[in-house]
């Protein structure tokens, strides 16, 4: 009995949030990292179904960044990473459409379907979803930079309770594809969406400083400060810079959280102080 109503307050407590986050929209990026687990992967799903089925408006981006170094290695295809962006060749781009848009995408989505969350997998070449230009005119390769975000495609999936589920592949009008990093990705959808917030699933407690403690609160001149001090490298380069793009169009706040801990969502949802770093101008 004792623990039926510890449960029973539990679920109660959720009430203020789910009332103040019903109908808003969350952009959800789920890192490569954080996709590695499989009984994590399947608290991770469950958790957006119960975030959508409350009426939390869900937009999912997913990485897979270890995922598509692992076929790289086997096709025997070198890839390296400058700033944190992945030098993607022609070669390489076949290798990170199949693995993003083929494989996670369809896997998530599938996964959302059978817990009987209606999933909607996309990438950027349905409907134009991603229009994207080279980035620093190729310096990447076929990395490129998102120059249009059709939203209505969005809207219209949230409309219709569907959680749309985004491959962070976008087109240019001669059919390119360009490999777009998953945060910045994130960064572009929910400015575009106008969204509440934006929370990026990782494998790291948060951002940390240089004697590996978790950073809670972040604004403009900090990040700065520990991007020019080299604290914040490689991956978490991308990410702060979107959750900066996100603060700067709109968006009320970007948040980056342990994707390792179970139910983390949840944490970050449903408590005042939530849990990670918050990014916030
Ligand atoms: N100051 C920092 N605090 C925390 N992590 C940092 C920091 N600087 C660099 N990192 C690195 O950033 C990594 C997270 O970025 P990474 O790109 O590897 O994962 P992801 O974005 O979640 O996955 P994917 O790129 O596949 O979507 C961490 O695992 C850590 O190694
Ligand atoms: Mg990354």
């Amino acid at each position: 009995m004792q623990n039926a109503l510890k449960t029973a307050e539990i679920i109660s407590s959720a009430l203020p949030y789910i009332q103040k986050f019903r109908d808003k929209i969350f952009v959800i990026k789920y890192g490569g990292s954080a996709q590695l687990d499989e009984e994590l992967k399947q608290k991770f799903i469950r958790d957006i179904s119960l975030l959508h089925i409350v009426g939390i408006k869900i937009v999912l981006i997913h990485g897979g960044g270890k995922k598509i170094n692992s076929y790289l290695d086997r096709l025997d295809i070198k890839s390296e990473f400058i700033n944190g962006l992945r030098f993607t060749s022609k070669e390489a781009m076949e290798v990170v459409e199949m693995v993003l848009s083929g494989n996670i995408n369809k896997e998530i989505t599938a996964l959302l379907n059978q817990n009987g969350t209606r999933a909607v997998g996309i990438s950027g070449k349905d409907a134009n979803l991603l229009k994207a230009t080279p980035l620093d005119s190729g310096k990447y390769g076929f990395v490129g930079e998102i120059t249009d975000v059709n939203a209505k495609l969005i809207l219209d999936l949230l409309d219709d309770s569907f959680v749309p589920v985004i491959a962070p592949i976008a087109v240019d009008d001669e059919l390119n594809s360009y490999n777009i990093n998953a945060d910045l990705c994130a960064s572009k959808v929910a400015t575009a969406l106008n969204a509440e917030r934006v929370i990026f699933l990782t494998d790291t407690k948060g951002i940390l400083n240089k004697q590996g403690e978790l950073i809670s609160k972040l604004n403009k001149t900090k990040i700065d400060e520990l991007k020019n001090d080299e604290t914040i490298s490689g991956g978490m380069i991308p990410k702060v810079d979107a959750a900066a793009w996100c603060c700067q169009n709109g968006v009320k706040s970007a948040h980056i959280i342990d994707g390792r801990l179970p139910h983390s969502l949840l944490l970050e949802f449903f408590t005042d102080d939530g849990i990670g770093t918050m990014i916030k101008f």
